[in-house]
């Protein structure tokens, strides 16, 4: 692969942009090119050459700015290599077991052939938007159980494939 690859994201209380930053720092010390761009932000997926895409769960869905981003390229996305990441569970399970993509993911990655979805450990903590979000942290279910070992793996494990395409 000598192209850049992008990796995206769509994080409502930041959580899962660090992830995909941590992602990124995995591919840039593989020696790929590497632009980490908010869901958002994304005009075009023409200069890129391979994508990695995640997002935080919100109700069972990926956050939206990320499921607009599939929407939206999704031509240029089957054209691509692309691997998927979903971050939520707020307990150790996601380190535990693989959990499989939510139901939307899982159409998107038959629809584009992504190679590989991995699902990471979120993190909810003070600050964070939303009357949901402030019950769950109220009730004592918020914390930080992002495994940024876990998501080395993952990365190191797609930096691999992207070395091998
Ligand atoms: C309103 C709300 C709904 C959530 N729904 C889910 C869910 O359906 N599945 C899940 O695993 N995590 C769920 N979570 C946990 C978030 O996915 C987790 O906090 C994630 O790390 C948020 O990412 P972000 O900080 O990038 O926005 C929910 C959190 C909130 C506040």
């Amino acid at each position: 692969m000598t192209g850049t690859v992008l990796v995206t994201y769509g994080s409502t209380n930041g959580s899962t942009a660090q992830i995909a930053g941590s992602i990124a720092e995995v591919l840039r010390k593989d020696g790929l090119m590497v632009e980490v761009v908010p869901a958002r932000s994304v005009d075009s997926v023409a200069p890129y050459e391979a994508v990695v895409a995640g997002a935080g769960l919100y109700a069972g869905r990926w956050q939206k700015d990320a499921r607009r981003f599939l929407r939206r390229h999704r031509r240029a996305l089957a054209e691509r290599p692309l691997w998927l990441f979903s971050s939520g569970p707020l307990d150790a399970s996601a380190s535990e077991r693989d959990i499989p993509p939510v139901p939307g993911v899982k159409r998107a990655m038959v629809a584009l052939d992504a190679r590989d979805h991995v699902t990471l450990g979120g993190c909810l903590e003070e600050g964070a938007k939303g009357w949901v979000a402030r019950m769950i942290l109220r009730n004592g279910k918020g914390g930080d159980f992002r495994d940024f070992a876990a998501i080395e793996t993952w990365a190191a494990r797609v930096a691999d494939e992207m070395r091998h395409m």
